[in-house]
């Protein structure tokens, strides 16, 4: 037996849940490539989400529909080569499970495969609760998604905050018990009113991930990008930046461009 001791735990679906029950808040952030996932891990986040947000943020799409599996898999293949303790997670992008549990099977089997990511996650409620129950019974865990779900932005119309009517409110935490029985290990619930996700969170025993859900959800999860300062024209009232890099990144390259252009750059000691 190896006498190496261990450096980190690795982060499981059952710490999370073991993370609830202990009324530990879990901490989830966004990644898409080797180097931001390498920091991110390293800074001692839960989990990491290859989100179809790399969409928008690392491909410039107005929405998330355009990303294929194929991208997916890239993504979340790098970032698998930097993390070393974080739980990722991996989402199914538009068109690759909708409305076809054996395709979903696949899709979620190809991403397992083909990235060595940790888990898979979709978005919708009853209508996909078959779909989860194949998926988890293949041994893939899978996360599910409420609330605004961002593939779905052309039937909303609008990507406003979900769930404000009694009826949709009704509807989401009936979707949330589905998704618990199918087999969810947790749920991400997007841009609804921090009241009723307190209140799907206290019905399941299966933790919530909110963006916009309020505090009474039993973790936190922000697109990277967002949170790090890189587009301040995204400004969505749940939003906490961290740091500025759309002001520090310029100004980092225009100190360059400056030495450069005075041949300040580089200097005896950067030279050979
Ligand atoms: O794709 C993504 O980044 C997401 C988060 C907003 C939860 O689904």
């Amino acid at each position: 037996m190896s006498n190496v001791k261990k450096l980190y735990k690795k982060v499981t679906t059952n710490s999370l849940f073991e993370m609830k029950q202990r009324g530990e808040s879990i901490a989830m952030l966004t990644a898409y490539d080797f180097s931001l996932a390498r920091l991110v891990d390293k800074a001692g986040i839960d989990v990491i989400l290859v989100g179809d947000s790399a969409s928008n943020v690392m491909a410039g799409h107005e929405t998330t529909l355009p990303i294929t599996l194929d991208h997916m898999i890239y993504h979340a293949s790098s970032v698998i080569k930097a993390v070393k303790r974080a739980l990722v997670v991996v989402d199914l992008p538009f068109g690759s499970y909708q409305g076809n549990p054996k395709a979903a099977l696949s899709s979620s089997i190809r991403i397992m495969k083909e990235s060595g990511g940790h888990a898979v996650k979709l978005e919708g409620g009853k209508e996909i609760a078959m779909t989860v129950d194949r998926i988890v019974s293949s041994g893939i865990p899978v996360m599910g998604h409420l609330g605004l779900t961002p593939q779905s932005i052309y039937k909303f119309g609008t990507y406003a905050v979900r769930a404000k009517e009694e009826e949709e409110a009704e509807q989401l935490l009936t979707d949330a018990k589905s998704l618990e029985k199918s087999g969810c290990f947790a749920i991400v619930l997007e841009k609804i009113p921090a009241d009723l996700a307190k209140k799907v969170s206290d019905s399941i025993q299966i933790p919530t991930i909110g963006i916009g859900a309020g505090s009474g959800v039993n973790g936190q999860v922000l697109v990277l990008h967002d949170m790090l300062g890189m587009n301040t024209e995204f400004n969505p009232r749940f939003l906490r930046r961290y740091l500025n890099l759309e002001e520090l990144i310029p100004n980092a390259i225009k100190n360059y461009i400056t030495d450069v252009k005075s041949l300040a750059f580089p200097n005896s000691e950067e030279s050979y």
